[in-house]
């Protein structure tokens, strides 16, 4: 799945921006607080405002302080997947039943530095493993591939049946690391810069599924 970051597109013309990509499958929504990272976006009204407005999935990345009590209220808004960081939840598990309850999809996410297998028993209640693959906050910074290995790592669980998730890569997604993301096992890849850069969005997105297709293990 390809899920083009609105981080990248113009504030101002939000709807036209996800019409640009109606090919795209999640759109995904950064919420920043200013506070768990150092720049501040959109919260919970756009986030519904948007719902209506378009028909593609939200993928809503909430970088901020204290998701167990503001993770939930996204869920009930209509976003499809919600997911949040473990540096900032203080009870996961139960952060993720409350979004499932309200209809979405769980996610956890990590930034380049925090390992995550010790997060294997919290994992086994989500349904989506966000692995950052630049330092949250901003977007159009280098892909670091020395963060591939927990790409890895996750594939093999799930390969393993020990988890049930989608494998997400967030940061430096263009056409020159989509493959390697892909090869490590990453199913759903997004990306920002390198789709609202484009001169056509829509073809960005094709041209990025054709070669995470290309590159993922059979
Ligand atoms: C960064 C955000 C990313 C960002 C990616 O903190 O989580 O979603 O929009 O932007 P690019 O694809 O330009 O690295
Ligand atoms: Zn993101």
């Amino acid at each position: 799945m390809i899920a083009p970051s609105i981080l990248s597109a113009d504030f101002a013309h939000l709807a036209d921006e996800a019409d640009a990509v109606e090919n795209a499958d999640w759109l995904h929504v950064d919420v920043m607080d200013a506070h768990f990272v150092p720049n501040l976006t959109l919260g919970l009204p756009i986030v519904q405002s948007l719902r209506k407005a378009t028909t593609i999935p939200l993928d809503c990345h909430l970088m901020i302080e204290d998701p167990d009590r503001w993770a939930p209220p996204y869920a009930e808004v209509g976003a499809a997947n919600v997911t949040f960081h473990v540096e900032a939840a203080h009870d996961p598990v139960q952060t993720a039943r409350a979004i499932r309850r309200a209809g979405a999809l769980a996610g956890l996410s990590v930034k380049p530095g925090t390992p995550i297998e010790q997060y294997l028993d919290v994992l086994q209640e989500f349904d989506t493993l966000l692995v950052m693959t630049v330092e949250p906050g901003f977007g159009g910074q280098a892909f670091m591939a020395e963060v591939l290995p927990k790409v890895r790592w996750a594939r093999e669980q799930v390969k393993a049946g020990h988890l049930r998730l989608f494998v997400e890569v967030d940061g430096g997604i263009a056409p020159d690391t989509i493959e390697a993301a892909a090869e490590a096992g990453a199913d759903v890849f997004v990306a920002g810069s390198a789709v609202y850069g484009a001169d056509d969005p829509g073809k960005a997105v094709e041209a990025l599924r054709a070669l995470a297709r290309g590159a993922m293990p059979r």
